[in-house]
């Protein structure tokens, strides 16, 4: 069980906290990790007694038992697990900027807290002050005091420096846990326990054997009803010196020396600082138009709420990536994330180099890739060449795969779990440290500045993106892998 404390939610009335907060507590709570020393205090600007936001929640957590599309999905509600959580809650209205709000709030807490920031970016800055200037940030003696901070982390390099350097000025870097949730999920862990715990894969995980590497996370849904978020954001940065860095991280870096988290931490920061700035040219930015997704005619991205008719934001992007270091150098990392694809699919792909013997030169050989699924299916899988039955000698691609659930009991997760236990009994390992977040802009902030009032390639909704992202690896006599 993690160890007695409050967990205080700014943003208790928004949607993180029903669709994914709850859900994960929940989760726990099930699992039997949570302490009977656990307190909830939400705070919200809205006006609501606690009584209506437990019920609330409530009512939010029985409707997932009928959505078969929410992340969490479960047959029914456990009474005790959900009660467990229900009878922590409280409730209490508080304006995020105004300083009377902390003040109530110290008198309401004592011990260990962790503040989650599920509030909109804009608010990171103000709210860590506040708690700092009120004094809530102070460890007494046995107890901890951790802020919590959501993505997005700044809007490029200069903007995350200066929340970083705003932040550190009223905690310590120890108290700061930035998620990213891609980390929360299984299969991204597990990368780590693949690549070490294998003897014959480290050997061959570098330049002399692997061609290039495919980081994708194509989705299938539009941007929804985010058009307000998602205007002024746009691909690049909603996904990747995040979400896609911590995958290229994770495939990439050196083995740390231990399992402590700042040996972890050290390396991923220093093979994303090894990542080149993205020239120009190595990138393609698409939006997409009207198109059809599993049969039904779907909005392009102008039409959607929220959004300008004349918006060049994109909703894709590829690019190439370099690592300059002695592993990688010459291995191109590819990235492409976009909206309304033709499959959803999260993977990385490891493509490697034929064989330098020839005895098959000339022939038809398949490239050997290991794919390793992130979502929706979560596993691994091999491209091999086989020779084909029969008395000649002729080859033929074949794969050899796993799913996780074919080994082990699934525990269900909606990816917030492990993240959540791992902050309250202090473990930063998945979260984001300040280096890394600056090293993940860093590299895409050329392309932020050129892009600034650059036209946009349309790519049809339902499709595989725009044909410039084609083109990206045609040069390089690559192609992508399909999404379906
Ligand atoms: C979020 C982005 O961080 O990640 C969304 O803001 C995106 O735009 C989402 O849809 C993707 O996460 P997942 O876990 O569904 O792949």
């Amino acid at each position: 069980k993690a160890p007695a404390c409050t967990l205080v939610i700014f943003g208790a009335a928004g949607d993180l906290t029903k669709r994914l907060l709850m859900p994960a507590l929940y989760n726990l709570a099930s699992d039997g990790l949570l302490p009977d020393g656990l307190k909830i205090l939400g705070i919200d600007h809205n006006d609501r007694t606690t009584e209506q936001w437990r019920d609330d929640l409530s009512q939010t957590m029985q409707s997932f038992t009928q959505d078969r599309t929410s992340e969490f999905h479960p047959d029914s509600i456990d009474p005790d697990h959900w009660g467990f959580i229900r009878e922590r809650l409280n409730f209490t209205k508080g304006d995020f900027e105004a300083a009377d709000t902390y003040q109530r709030l110290g008198h309401a807490i004592s011990g260990s807290v962790i503040f989650y920031l599920a509030v909109s970016a804009r608010f990171f800055g103000p709210v860590v002050d506040h708690l700092g200037t009120a004094g809530l940030l102070k460890e007494d003696e046995g107890a901890f005091r951790r802020v919590v901070i959501e993505k997005p982390f700044g809007t490029d390099l200069a903007s995350a420096q200066a929340l970083n350097a705003r932040i550190l000025k009223q905690a310590d870097e120890s108290q700061v846990f930035r998620i990213d949730h891609f980390l929360g999920k299984e299969t991204v862990q597990s990368i780590m326990a693949l690549r070490f715990a294998n003897g014959m894969l480290e050997p061959i995980w570098n330049a002399h054997h692997i061609d290039h590497v495919q980081i994708t996370a194509a989705e299938t849904i539009g941007v929804e009803e985010r058009g307000a978020f998602y205007e002024p954001t746009g691909a690049l940065r909603d996904m990747v010196p995040n979400h896609l860095f911590q995958l290229l991280s994770m495939v990439a870096m050196e083995p740390p020396g231990s399992f402590d988290a700042e040996d972890i931490r050290n390396e991923k920061a220093r093979v994303e600082e090894a990542v080149r700035p993205v020239a120009p040219d190595h990138a393609v930015r698409g939006q997409y138009a009207a198109g059809e997704e599993q049969g039904r005619s779907v909005l392009g991205y102008r039409e959607e709420d929220n959004v300008s008719q004349l918006s060049c934001t994109e909703t894709y992007v590829a690019l190439k990536l370099s690592v300059e270091n002695p592993r990688w150098s010459g291995v191109p990392f590819y990235l492409r994330t976009g909206k309304r694809m033709a499959g959803r699919l999260t993977e990385i792909a490891v493509h490697f180099k034929p064989p330098s013997h020839g005895l098959f030169a000339g022939t038809d050989l398949a490239p050997n890739i290991m794919r390793l699924h992130i979502d929706p299916e979560q596993g691994l899988s091999t491209q091999w060449n086989a020779k084909r039955p029969g008395p000649e000698m002729h080859l033929g691609a074949v794969t050899s795969s796993f799913r996780f659930g074919d080994f082990f009991a699934e525990t269900p997760s909606v990816g917030y779990e492990t993240l959540f236990y791992d902050c309250m009994v202090g473990d930063p390992t998945l979260f984001q440290r300040a280096d890394a977040i600056e090293a993940g802009w860093a590299a895409v902030d050329p392309l932020i500045q050129a892009w600034a009032d650059a036209p946009v390639e349309a790519y049809a909704a339902g499709s595989d993106g725009p044909a410039g992202a084609d083109a990206l690896l045609a040069r390089d006599g690559r192609a992508w892998l399909p999404l379906k």
